[in-house]
């Protein structure tokens, strides 16, 4: 495996990681927009909703979804490399920095799977989640970035 197809591809990952962070970042707030129009007069609440809706169901199937997919296919195939390219084995999975990014990076990936479900249940009026709920844990994918950003720039070790 040649460093330039390597680095050709690290360079794709953080790109979708990009796109995956933006979306995940914009949806909630568009969750708080959409359930503080409860209670508000009609016709304006349901256009206001029918309106902030589609821009929530396309945020996460345009960018969200193809951009954690993305990311996932580039960040697996950069491991396989590292593990049978570079010949480190299956041990640079288990490496403290590489172990704590995948750790914050599953996380992720299960946040993306709440934020979906409650696309469902805020469109099928189930959701019990406040505004404020969304406005509080909006940080939470930011606050996983950066342990995933920092573990792989600084590779710190145990000891
Ligand atoms: C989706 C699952 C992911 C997997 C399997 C994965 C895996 C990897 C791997 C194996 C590398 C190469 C490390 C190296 O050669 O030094 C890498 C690089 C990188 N990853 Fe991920 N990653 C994932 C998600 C993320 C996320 C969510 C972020 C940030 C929020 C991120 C940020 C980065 C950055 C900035 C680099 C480049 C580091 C450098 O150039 O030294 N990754 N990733």
């Amino acid at each position: 495996m040649s460093y330039e197809v390597f680095n050709v591809v690290r360079g794709l990952h953080i790109l979708a990681v990009i796109a995956w962070m933006a979306g995940m970042l914009f949806l909630p707030r568009l969750y708080a927009y959409d359930v503080e129009q409860t209670g508000k007069a009609e016709p304006l609440r349901s256009e206001m909703q029918g309106l902030l809706r589609l821009w929530q169901r396309r945020l996460l199937k345009i960018i969200i979804n193809p951009a954690m997919t993305a990311a996932w296919i580039f960040g697996v195939w950069m491991i396989l490399v590292h593990a049978h390219g570079f010949g480190q084995g299956w041990g640079f999975i288990l490496l403290p920095w590489m172990a704590t990014k995948l750790i914050a990076v599953v996380i992720l990936s299960g946040w993306h799977g709440f934020l979906a479900g409650e696309l469902k249940r805020i469109h099928a009026g189930t959701s019990t989640r406040s505004g404020r709920f969304w406005r509080m844990t909006n940080e939470i994918p930011f606050l996983l970035a950066i342990v995933a950003v920092l573990s792989v720039t600084v590779e710190w070790t145990l000891g």
